[in-house]
């Protein structure tokens, strides 16, 4: 069984087929999916598509590439779709300084912190997008102390991680950690615990292989289960058990 803790089935990738890939799901043991906003748009049709289907959840929140947008009328909007009882988390958020054309650092940081300061209002977790940009997404993680959630396709450091595990959060693993180059990864996998391991797809990103570079969905997870059992010597069943049950304790889900 498979729970995926951050896809996006709101993107076009799957405009042409959308309710037949969601549908197809629950053959392929895949149990839950948290589908995360990227825009205020995204957020919406999040809410939309976890009032639709009873195993998707959702999150809202304006990733940082889209971080000009964000001011008190969005957060306002944010708010509000949050009433939603499917919406369980507030995401992606975060820190991106891969991109150059993305907005200003100061501009990003400053978006990051008013939907923190959101999710801590409404005591929602939070699903963190950090790249290139691990010092300055800790600090914040730092400032909100009462706010937990998870640091999505986690790509730092096991330093890093072990940091981001002090504060309480999960880290999810998504289809780099099958990829050849990705032993800074594995070593990560290898050192968080069981109780605070998640896996996602970052659909339609990230496929893992034998599938990397098609558009992914959330069954391909089993193929990042298949190695996260590997490198931390569990069995499959393990995994699937742990992993599942750490995201609904996140999300608080009780079924
Ligand atoms: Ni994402």
């Amino acid at each position: 069984m498979i729970f995926d803790s951050h896809a996006h089935y709101d993107d076009e990738a799957f405009n042409e087929d959308r309710e037949k890939v969601i549908n197809g799901l629950k053959d392929k043991q895949v149990i839950g999916v948290l589908n995360c906003g990227s825009t205020l748009e995204g957020a919406r049709m999040s809410v939309e598509l976890s009032s639709k289907y009873d195993f998707i959840y959702s999150a809202v929140g304006v990733h940082p590439e889209y971080a000009d947008i964000v001011n008190q009328e969005t957060i306002d909007e944010l708010k509000s779709l949050a009433n939603n009882l499917k919406v369980r988390a507030i995401g992606e958020i975060g820190l991106d300084y891969y991109h150059e054309e993305n907005p200003h650092r100061d501009t990003q940081m400053a978006a990051f912190r008013l939907q923190m300061e959101l999710a801590q209002e409404l005591k929602l977790p939070v699903v963190i997008h950090d790249r290139d940009a691990h010092k300055d997404t800790l600090d914040i993680l730092k400032e909100f102390p009462q706010v937990i959630g998870t640091v999505h396709c986690f790509s730092g450091s096991v330093e890093f991680a072990r940091e981001c595990l002090k504060l309480g959060y999960y880290i999810g693993f998504t289809g780099v950690i099958t990829f050849k180059n990705a032993k800074k990864t594995s070593e990560v996998a290898k050192v968080v615990p069981m109780d605070r391991i998640l896996v996602e797809t970052d659909c339609p990103y990230m496929a893992p292989e034998p599938n990397r570079g098609k558009r992914n969905q959330s069954d391909y997870i089993k193929y990042i289960i298949e190695k996260i059992a590997e490198v931390k010597c569990k069995t499959i069943e393990e995994i699937e058990d742990a992993t599942t049950f750490n995201i609904k304790h996140l999300l608080k889900i009780n079924k």
